[in-house]
């Protein structure tokens, strides 16, 4: 993967069970796999000019960590908390405490499924978010970030 000096640098966090993309019920979430989906990233944020790191926890503690790292080593933050999303105040106060834009994305729109989904608790601290657009919804998130760092 080229790299260059004036890349800006974007972390891509996954929570819980991204890492069975793919196997993980297709017919909601697709047969994507998360190795796939972060080799695509890389080269659309390539496109972009970006420099994409794509990393997936499934612990709330080990997550916490990463957005305290990106925080540190990262120009922006594409998080995926998956069902942390609605149940974590610790990664709602992680991501709280981030100077650096934070955008939100789902594979699938939360707020149309169930009723546990409709509660959002990072809803308050990120700059942006992308819902229901499936993998694509990564493209147009590196786009909508891309477009936040060159401001
Ligand atoms: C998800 C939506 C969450 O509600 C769910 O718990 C996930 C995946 C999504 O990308 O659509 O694990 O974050």
């Amino acid at each position: 993967m080229s790299t260059s000096a004036q890349n800006k640098r974007v972390t891509i966090l996954g929570g819980p069970n991204l890492g069975r993309l793919g196997l993980r019920e297709p017919a909601i979430y697709g047969r994507t796999t998360w190795e796939e989906l972060g080799e695509l990233c890389r080269n659309w944020g390539q496109g972009l000019g970006l420099d994409v790191d794509f990393l997936q926890e499934d612990s709330e503690g080990a997550l916490v960590l990463l957005v305290h790292q990106a925080a540190d080593n990262a120009d922006g933050i594409i998080f995926n908390a998956a069902a942390y999303t609605h149940t974590s105040v610790a990664i709602r106060d992680a991501v709280a405490a981030v100077e650096i834009p934070v955008v939100e994305i789902h594979l699938t729109n939360p707020t149309a499924r169930e009723e546990f989904r409709q509660t959002n608790l990072l809803a308050g601290v990120i700059q942006a978010g992308v819902f229901g657009f499936g993998i694509n919804g990564y493209r147009l998130a590196l786009q909508g970030m891309a477009e936040l760092l060159s401001r």
